[in-house]
């Protein structure tokens, strides 16, 4: 495990101290999802069940009970079965869960409608994710419901419900350390397989080759899944902003746009790069990647501790803005094109958001009516694209159909930003360089 038995001790701890008193949280494991008929997705334990637990397996429930005397950290488990473990491998079982993932105590999974109950009440509040899954919010209801039939003997249900996210996401915005590490090793990962993936493309080749080449080395790396679908998109595919089709064959004098990022250890990492495919940019592709890159460097120096949310996506607008108007695609002033986000015809995207343990990461970016300012550990992307749309016709031809993003991940730092993914070649001669040393 690379975040520490304390670390997640200490996530809890953080977490009980900004509820309510006389509270209790209660949040599920992810579940197997049904891929077809009988064959299952790989499991993915949900991310806030993982933030607090470390611990990997569904049919779980984590309960969180400040101050109880017997102990805070409840865990809901299956037990132990050796003829299920034969097919399926070991799990930890009630007895181990204490020891090794720090619960006071554990209970399996088949007793909760027995003992959960008992647990909830006397206390004031809930605290849950509420709405994001409907079978849970009818079981909240059900042990609620049992405490309230139990009302005329003196049982005592809970009167108020909260939704557990904005507290919980709050602490999950803030990364440590042991996080920021992790999330440098998942950039670091991602970078080289952009590398690969660059090295190999060339006429020809299909876009789910350039998909393999990526997934490839991520797994090579330890890290067996992607965080997202990976996007490679070829000439005019470039310009879907989530294609994940991948079936195209490249052509000569299109760019290619690949969006892939690795999970490591549940933890993101979120890159796009956009080149030629036959490793030489033409004079139009170029020109527009000169301006996604500059907008992007842009919106990089606009990232430090103070500055607001939305100040790196309005210097890349800025730039874009000022770089359409010089290659004619817009017409007007920058100022009054700006105000009406004109831009917006071509770059429709924000400049970025959260990441973390989810590729969308959690975390509010406003505070009541205002932009959230950035502090240090906060972890983000930063993604300006143009994308011209093929049928564009308020356009020359010449730049139709051309669909370029530039995505890096960046940890906000004392005093700016640290970039988390600086292995994958971006300017364009590093590019041609690399793509004409490996053909
Ligand atoms: N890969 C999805 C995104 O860039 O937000
Ligand atoms: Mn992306
Ligand atoms: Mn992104």
């Amino acid at each position: 495990m690379s975040i520490s038995k304390s670390e997640y001790a200490r996530r809890r701890r953080n977490l009980m101290a900004m509820l309510e008193p006389d509270s209790i949280a209660i949040i599920p494991s992810a579940r197997l999802q049904m891929r077809s008929r009988d064959t299952e997705y790989l499991f993915r334990q949900d991310s806030d069940f993982h933030y607090l637990t470390g611990f990997d397996e569904p049919e779980a429930v984590l309960v969180l009970t400040p101050g109880r005397r017997q102990g805070q950290f409840v865990l809901f488990c299956r037990e132990r079965n050796p003829q299920q473990e034969l097919w399926h491998g070991p799990r930890v079982g009630p007895e181990a869960a204490c020891e090794r993932f720090g619960a006071d105590d554990a209970f399996p999974i088949g007793d909760i409608d027995e003992i959960l109950p008992g647990l909830i009440e006397g206390r004031d509040r809930v605290y849950y994710s509420m709405g994001r899954r409907g079978d849970f919010d009818r079981q909240i209801m059900s042990w609620v419901n049992r405490i309230r039939a139990q009302e005329a003997s003196g049982a005592v249900p809970p009167g108020e419900f909260t939704d557990l996210d904005h507290t919980l996401h709050e602490l999950r915005l803030f990364k440590s350390a042991a996080e920021l590490r992790l999330l440098r090793q998942a950039g670091e990962i991602t970078a080289r397989a952009h590398r690969r993936a660059m090295q190999f493309c060339q006429p020809g080749a299909f876009e789910y080759q350039l998909e393999a080449e990526l997934l490839h080395e991520f797994a090579m790396s330890g890290a067996r899944q992607p965080a997202y679908p990976c996007i490679v998109g070829g000439g005019d595919n470039g310009c879907v902003l989530h294609y994940i089709e991948n079936q195209a064959r490249l052509r000569s004098g299109d760019l290619v746009l690949v969006d892939a990022g690795c999970e490591l250890q549940h933890y993101a990492a979120d890159v796009t790069r956009t080149y030629p495919v036959n490793g030489e940019f033409t004079a139009e592709q170029a020109a527009l990647y000169e301006v996604v890159l500059a907008a992007q460097e842009a919106a990089m120096n606009a990232i430090a501790p103070g500055r607001h949310w939305d100040e790196p996506h309005l210097e890349s607008a800025r730039v874009i803005t000022e770089g359409l108007v010089e290659l004619g695609l817009l017409k007007g002033r920058v100022s009054t094109l700006l105000r009406n986000e004109a831009y917006r015809e071509f770059y429709m995207h924000r400049v970025g958001h959260w990441l973390g343990m989810d590729v969308h990461d959690v975390g509010d970016y406003r505070v009541g009516e205002q932009w959230r300012v950035l502090e240090p550990g906060m972890v983000m992307t930063v993604e300006p694209g143009l994308y011209v749309a093929p049928d564009n016709t308020r356009v020359p031809k010449r730049w139709r159909g051309i669909g370029i993003r530039i995505e890096d991940n960046v940890a906000v730092t004392e005093t700016g930003c640290e970039v988390l993914t600086e292995g994958a070649p971006k300017a364009v001669d590093d590019i041609q360089n690399l793509m004409a040393t490996s053909a």
